[in-house]
């Protein structure tokens, strides 16, 4: 008999429900929140009231484009945290009631290990190429930046993380100090593409070990910005792409540097990136030529997985529930977890 999981993700402004039919993805939902786009922001209370009214009608569009009925599921896969604390409220409390209701098990999940084994994510009719054991994890979003060790799916090890800002706040952040708009990533991404990188240079942290720091090269931007503007008022205008351009090169930089320290300590070779950031087209490319030059073997994750989704939710739960995990009813949702 076929296991079918439904995940459900909602730790921050996506909702989203996936089924998976043994490690095959069949469909996976998301409805994004529009309503935090004026607030340059996510909004925890909107995003709460959002998931709330999305999350049956997500659920429902989930089954039915997955061809089956609430009575053939094996499983729920929830994100338990880290994450907004009335979002997480939101999806593990509808996963307790379904799971009652159908007298199914439910699984929690943590949030970073579904972005790092996004690459395990089967679809039928498509190859799937994913990293061996043991492999690195680039994990880089909007609240982490971490270099994981993986060794087995339930087996996890942080060798490195930021010990102040996410890479993705350092886009999100300087994208609105330069007047860009939100979410930063995206937008200096493509402002990018036609800018210099190699024309301005902004300070790099000096971290020992593995450990990451973006406050001052965030720090760096903004006093530039603010000096040329003194001078010369449309500067920002006139070379908001080749700002972007070395604002995203120095970024990639720092998070390559400890990268490449990582792979050399530890020998491995097989190397993925996951999370929000891991869709940023100069990251990719240079993660890719790195691999060419190092001899590395790497992952990178189909852009529809690189932002939260619940397929990656129900992959991670399909490896704890294979394992004979199953998460009591009184588990409560977290906004921090310190370790996997
Ligand atoms: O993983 P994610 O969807 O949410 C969490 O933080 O959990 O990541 C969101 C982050 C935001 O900071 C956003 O600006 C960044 O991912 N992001 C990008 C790109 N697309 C999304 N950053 C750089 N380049 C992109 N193309």
């Amino acid at each position: 008999m076929s296991d079918y999981i439904l995940g459900i993700e909602s730790s921050c402004d996506d909702t989203s429900a996936a089924v998976i039919k043994d490690g095959f993805l069949m469909s996976n939902v998301i409805a994004s929140q529009q309503v935090h786009k004026d607030y340059g922001g996510v909004v925890p209370e909107l995003a709460s009231r959002a998931h709330e009214q999305n999350i049956v009608p997500v659920v429902s569009q989930a089954l039915d484009k997955a061809g089956i009925k609430p009575t053939d599921l094996t499983a729920i896969a929830f994100t338990r945290g880290p994450g907004l604390l009335g979002s997480l409220l939101v999806g593990t409390s509808f996963a307790k009631a379904l799971g009652v209701a159908l007298n199914i098990p439910i699984i929690m999940v943590n949030h970073l290990q579904g972005h790092i084994l996004a690459d395990f994510i089967k679809q039928p009719d498509k190859e799937n190429r994913h990293p061996s054991f043991p492999y690195l994890c680039l994990l880089v979003s909007g609240g982490n930046s971490q270099i994981v060790r993986v060794d087995n799916p339930l087996d996890y090890e942080i060798l490195g993380q930021t010990i102040d800002d996410a890479v993705g706040e350092a886009f999100d952040k300087c994208s609105k100090m330069m007047g860009l708009g939100y979410p930063g990533g995206p937008i200096i991404d493509k402002l990018a593409k036609s800018g210099d990188p190699d024309r301005f240079q902004f300070a790099k942290p000096q971290i020992p070990g593995l450990d990451y720091s973006f406050s001052g090269v965030k720090t760096s931007l903004l006093y530039f910005v603010r000096d040329q503007l003194k001078e010369e008022p449309d500067f920002m205008e006139k070379n908001k792409e080749d700002i972007c351009a070395s604002f995203q090169k120095t970024l990639i930089d720092i998070l390559l540097s400890k990268l490449i320290k990582a792979a050399k300590q530890t020998g491995i070779r097989e190397i993925t990136i996951g999370g929000g950031v891991s869709a940023n087209s100069g990251l990719r490319n240079r993660i890719e030529e790195e691999g060419r030059n190092r001899g590395w073997n790497t992952y990178l994750p189909e852009f529809k997985f690189t932002t939260d989704n619940a397929a990656m939710i129900a992959i991670a739960g399909y490896f704890h529930y294979l394992h004979g995990e199953r998460t009591p009813l009184d588990v409560a949702p977290v906004s921090r977890i310190a370790d996997f």
